[in-house]
């Protein structure tokens, strides 16, 4: 019989999900099968109860439910509680934990890119929602020299500065004053839905004084390059776009199933397939 596993979203219809992990199971030779449910947030509750009921393997949770969902699990990992969100649950005999691969996706697709340790890094995050949680914390707890939390509300970025002071030297300030300070920043990523289909010609800062040799990093992947990532390539700098961060947590949660090395190109190039609009 076929371990069923899925992802739970509302809505749910533009998730790679599916293309992305039915393509694992493909190519690995797996008896299992990956299905989008589009959940309301009213039915929630009634769904992970559903997850039990029909012994569903494992789900990925995503938008809006990553938080809520956390009141319906047996059991929460400590990076997850830490921020806040789950976004993977595994069932194991009928107990579920839930975890968040997001912020170590981000880490293992920033590791990737740059092949460089981290701990002598100044990380400069504009935004300071849901995203930037999750790869702010993980950041912190690796170990890199200081983060500076820049948001357009600076209560909310000082509230997320303070979770990570438990980990690394951090700090707080708006996007104006980012901008002003630019050089100080050795890695720069946005976590703003800024420059995102279809809003494709706004950039979350002005990338001016940019340091020579700074890395810059978008985690939106529609489109694959936003024009900050095109202003930051042009300056000459290292970029990275959104896409691998997809596919890592995705291999993660993957990992977190099955005890098996995800394939990670394979996960790559569907997603990119799928991106391009070649089907
Ligand atoms: P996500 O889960 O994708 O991180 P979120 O939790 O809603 O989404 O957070 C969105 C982030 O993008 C916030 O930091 C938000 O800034 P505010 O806290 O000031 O709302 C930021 N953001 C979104 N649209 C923005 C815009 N047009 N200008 C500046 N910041 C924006």
């Amino acid at each position: 019989m076929k371990k069923i596993m899925g992802v739970i979203g509302y809505p749910i219809k533009h998730s790679l999900s599916p293309q992305m992990h039915s393509a694992v199971y493909d190519k690995l030779k797996l008896s299992m099968a990956y299905h989008a449910f589009e959940v309301r947030p009213d039915q929630l509750e009634i769904a992970i109860q559903g997850v039990r009921g029909l012994g569903l393997q494992g789900v990925n949770v995503t938008i809006p439910h990553k938080v809520e969902v956390m009141n319906y699990l047996d059991e929460i990992d400590g990076l997850a509680k830490e921020i806040g969100a789950v976004n993977t649950i595994v069932n194991v005999n009928g107990r579920l934990k839930g975890y968040n691969t997001d912020g170590e996706g981000y880490l293992r697709s920033l590791l990737a890119a740059m092949k460089e340790e981290l701990s002598s890094k100044s990380v400069l995050m504009i935004g300071a929602g849901g995203a930037s949680k999750a790869v702010s914390l993980t950041l912190a707890k690796h170990g890199v020299k200081q983060i500076v939390i820049a948001n357009r509300t600076l209560a909310k970025a000082q509230e997320l500065q303070s979770s990570c002071s438990r980990f690394a030297a951090s700090s707080a300030m708006t996007i104006e004053e980012a901008e002003q300070r630019l050089d100080e920043f050795d890695i720069i990523i946005n976590t703003t839905s800024i420059g995102m289909l279809p809003e494709i010609d706004a950039i979350p800062i002005s990338l001016q004084r940019l340091k020579k040799g700074a890395f810059v990093s978008d985690l939106i992947y529609t489109p694959v390059q936003t024009k900050f990532l095109r202003e930051a390539e042009e300056m000459g700098a290292p970029t990275l776009n959104g896409v691998d961060m997809f596919v890592y947590q995705g291999a993660l949660a993957f990992e977190h199933w099955t005890n098996i090395e995800a394939p990670i190109d394979t996960m790559r190039n569907v997603v990119l397939k799928h991106l391009k609009g070649e089907k």
